[in-house]
C-alpha cells in the first residue's frame, strides 16, 4: 500500500478473479462443476477446518459476501511479501499453536491468554463487513469472531488507559517479509479507547465459519470495518492499553499519508489518489466509497466536531 497506486495495480490482479467467477458460473451452467474439480479446475473451495458453535449475528448485509477464494489468495500480509498473492503462498511458516495475547499496560488484570482460552472467552459469532482498503478496493467478508470489549471489561482498564495499541508477531524466521525494511517492524496499530469499544470492533478468529487461513491473519485479528483496512491489525500477540496516542507502523513509515484515524471517507483523497470511488473485488465497475465504509449511524458520533481532513 506503500507503494502502489491503485490505479498502478496491474489489471491483471484483478481481472483474473472476473475470469473465475465467469468460468463457474458457465461450469454451474453445464452441471459440471463436480468434474471440473475432479480435474483439477479451481473452484470456490473452503479449506479449512469448520468452528464450532459460531452464532449468527445481527450483523449482515444485502451485498454478496466476496468468493472465499477471493478473501484468501487477494490479501495485504507485508510480513510475508508485498504481492496480493504472497500471503497465501508464504504464509504457510506461521506457527499459530501455542499462541498466546499479553494484555499488558493501563489495566487492572494484565495477563496473557492462550489462544485456545479466547476462542472460549466469548461466544463466537458470525458477522459479515464491508471492508474497504485503503488502495481502492473492498470486500465483503463473513467474519467469526467476538467483540473486543469482551478482553477491554475483563481488562479492566484504569483511568489513565485512553488508547489501546496491537501488536503482531515479530519473527523472521516465521514471517519472512520481515527480513525487508519496508515496514519498521513489528507491524503496530492502535485505536482510540471508545473506538475500541465500540461494538462493531471485532476480533476475528474465523472466516466462512471456518478458522482464519494464516494469511488473513490467523489466529487472531483486529476488524475494524469503518476504517481502512490496515487498522485491522493481524496474528495479534499484544494488546497494550496506554495513555499516549500510539505510533503506528504506517504513520512511522509514511505520516503524511497515513493518519491516526484513517477512517473510510470518500471526501479526504490520499495525498496520492482519490477515495470517492473503489473496486468491489470481483465486480468490474466501480462503486461510490461510502462514509465510514457504510457504518455512520455506528460510528459517526465518535468523532463529533472534529476536524476529519485535519484528524485523517
Ligand atoms: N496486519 C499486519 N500485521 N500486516 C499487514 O501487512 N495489512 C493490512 C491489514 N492488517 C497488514 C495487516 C492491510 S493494508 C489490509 S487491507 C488488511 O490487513 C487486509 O486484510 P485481508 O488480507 O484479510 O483482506
Amino acid at each position: 500500500m506503500l507503494i502502489l497506486h491503485p490505479n498502478d495495480i496491474p489489471s491483471s490482479e484483478i481481472t483474473p478473479l472476473e475470469h473465475y467467477r465467469d468460468r463457474r458460473r458457465f461450469m454451474q451452467g453445464m452441471g459440471i462443476l463436480a468434474a471440473g474439480a475432479a480435474l483439477g479446475v479451481a473452484a470456490d473451495v473452503h479449506a479449512g477446518i469448520k468452528l464450532a458453535g459460531v452464532r449468527a449475528s445481527a450483523y449482515k448485509l444485502d451485498e454478496n459476501a466476496t468468493p472465499y477464494k477471493s478473501v484468501t489468495t487477494y490479501n495485504n500480509f507485508y510480513e510475508f511479501g508485498t504481492g496480493k498473492r504472497d500471503p497465501a503462498e508464504n504464509a504457510g511458516s506461521l506457527k499459530t499453536r501455542p499462541w498466546t495475547v499479553a494484555i499488558e499496560g493501563e489495566v487492572g488484570k494484565p495477563g496473557e491468554y492462550d489462544i485456545d482460552a479466547l476462542l472460549k472467552l466469548a461466544p463466537l459469532e458470525e458477522r459479515v463487513y464491508r471492508m474497504r482498503c485503503v488502495e481502492g478496493w473492498s470486500m465483503v467478508i463473513p467474519w467469526v469472531g467476538f467483540p473486543l470489549h469482551e478482553i477491554i471489561r475483563r481488562a479492566a482498564p484504569t483511568g489513565n488507559a485512553r488508547y489501546v495499541e496491537f501488536v503482531t508477531l515479530n519473527d523472521r524466521r516465521q514471517m519472512p517479509g520481515q527480513r525487508s525494511r519496508v515496514l519498521d517492524w513489528p507491524y503496530v496499530e492502535g485505536l482510540r479507547m471508545d473506538e475500541a469499544m465500540n461494538p462493531l470492533t471485532l476480533m476475528a478468529v474465523g472466516l466462512y465459519g471456518e478458522v482464519l487461513p494464516n494469511q488473513n491473519g490467523a489466529p487472531i485479528r483486529l476488524v475494524v470495518p469503518w476504517k481502512y483496512g490496515f487498522k485491522s491489525a493481524k496474528s495479534i500477540v499484544k494488546i497494550r492499553f496506554v495513555e499516549k496516542q500510539p505510533l503506528t507502523a504506517w504513520m512511522k513509515a509514511t505520516p503524511n499519508e497515513y493518519g491516526f484515524y484513517s477512517n473510510v471517507n470518500p471526501q479526504v483523497d490520499h495525498p496520492r489518489w482519490s477515495q470517492e470511488k473503489e473496486r468491489r473485488i470481483g465486480e468490474f465497475f466501480k462503486r461510490d466509497t461510502l462514509m465510514f465504509n457504510g457504518y455512520g449511524d455506528q460510528v459517526a458520533q465518535l468523532y463529533r466536531g472534529m476536524d476529519l481532513k485535519k484528524f485523517f
